[in-house]
């Protein structure tokens, strides 16, 4: 089998390099471990920058967006006991979109196979081989047996547990990795928003959080140890600590419900680099996983996957592969300003063990951050996705 761009993994990342790619004429096939059932199932955050909704409708996927999504202006932080609001349309003339990321996926899988794209699930990518040539290989096991799918580059769409980074000269990856100390207990219900805006606090207890998908369905996080077993947090549990962890106007309006989906995620921030290994490249979670604190993880694949489609259209068009040849150092840069903030907005809402000084100290931050024209500038701008530079813009 040969295509022009063979892409592991079916998460955003692919199935979006897929679309954009196949819209330009350019071939490619997506190769995904799991069945199509399982990666529309799993649920993940849902807030979109301004920027990853442009690219969707770019790709021609933002039908149910433009329908179903909301458009937030601002955002809330809680600490202290009282509620601060960042108005984003304000200090950044921008809003965010609300959008769950497992709709997105469905979206863009239905708008893949309705186009005539190529997906197989249920293959699992076990080597790529020849990256470091312009005839690299990658092979797969599909229906029980061993193919191989040859192509002019690989994009490693793969997630944080797939092969493409680890098939990375290892003389030249470099890793860097922040884990946290605590993971995210989240719920998903059937149930209206306690808030209208989705909403951070900091409390002494620990970190809650206060999402939705639609005016009907909510997603709450709670901070939890590291080690806390999910069935061990019976849903009157959840309700119970998450009430305690937010302003009393706040807490007294929620209404509860039974659990749809409840999951631990642990936290923790980590980029490789570089990005690109002759005609192999990295996007997405495969090369950088942010903290869910500012929802960055999908707008930084999209990213990633703005300038990879740019460049290969550049290459495929124009014969012209100094994109490509930059891609690394264009998505760093970007990358490590969203780990930053996610990193920063993480360590001034958590609770990091009884360390009394240091929640102090957050609570001041958090004051001044929500007081100073500068300080909610610099939260607006970047909650709202920091601007990219031509030819990318
Ligand atoms: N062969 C084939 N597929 C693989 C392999 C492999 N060896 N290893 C991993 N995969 C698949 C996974 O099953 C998964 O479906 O690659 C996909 C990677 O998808 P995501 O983990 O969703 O990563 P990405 O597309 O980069 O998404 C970035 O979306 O998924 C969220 O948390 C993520 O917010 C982040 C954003
Ligand atoms: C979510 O809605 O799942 C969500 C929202 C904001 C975050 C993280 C997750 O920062």
């Amino acid at each position: 089998m040969r295509t022009q761009v063979a892409i592991i993994g079916s998460g955003p990342a692919g199935l979006l390099l897929s679309q954009l790619l196949s819209l330009q004429g350019i071939d490619s096939v997506i190769l995904e471990r799991r069945s199509r059932a399982y990666v529309e199932g799993r649920i993940r955050a849902g807030v979109l920058e301004q920027g990853s909704v442009d690219l969707l409708r770019e790709a021609k996927v933002d039908e149910r967006l433009n329908r179903e999504g909301l458009v937030h202006d601002g955002f809330g932080l809680c600490f202290a006991g009282r509620t601060e609001r960042i108005d984003m349309k304000k200090y950044a003339k921008g809003s965010v979109v609300v959008y769950g990321q497992t709709e997105i996926t469905k979206d863009m899988i239905d708008a893949r196979l309705a186009a005539g794209g190529k997906i197989f699930y249920e293959a699992e990518c076990t080597e790529i081989k020849d990256f470091d040539t312009d005839n690299p290989s990658v092979t797969f096991t599909h229906d029980g047996r061993s193919q191989e799918l040859k192509c002019d580059y690989v994009a490693g769409c793969d997630g944080y547990h797939g092969v493409a980074r680890r098939s990375a000269p290892q003389s030249v990856l470099r890793e860097f990795e922040r884990v946290y100390p605590f993971g995210w207990l989240g719920v998903l219900s059937q149930t209206p928003p306690a808030t209208e805006e989705v909403t951070y606090a900091n409390h002494e207890r620990g970190f809650a959080l206060c999402s939705m998908r639609s005016l009907t369905r909510s997603r709450y996080y709670i901070q939890v140890d590291t080690d806390d077993a999910v069935g061990a947090w019976s849903d009157d549990a959840f309700w119970d600590e998450l009430r305690r962890r937010l302003p009393d106007n706040i807490a007294e309006a929620m209404v509860t419900g039974p659990s749809i989906e409840k999951s631990i995620a642990p936290l923790r921030s980590f980029v490789a680099e570089p990005l690109r290994f002759g005609t192999l490249f990295l996007a997405g979670d495969a090369a950088h996983i942010v903290p869910p604190t500012g929802a960055k993880g999908l707008n930084l694949a999209a990213a990633d996957v703005r300038v990879l489609s740019r460049a290969l259209i550049a290459r495929y068009r124009d014969n012209d592969a100094s994109l490509l040849e930059r891609y690394s150092e264009i998505c760093l840069d970007r990358i490590w300003k969203a780990e930053r903030f996610s990193w920063w907005l993480t360590t001034v809402t958590h609770r990091f063990g009884a360390d009394a000084f240091g929640h102090r100290i957050q609570l001041s931050e958090l004051d001044y951050m929500t007081k100073s024209e500068a300080g909610q500038t610099m939260v607006a701008e970047n909650y709202i996705g920091l601007p990219f530079e031509a030819p990318f813009a």
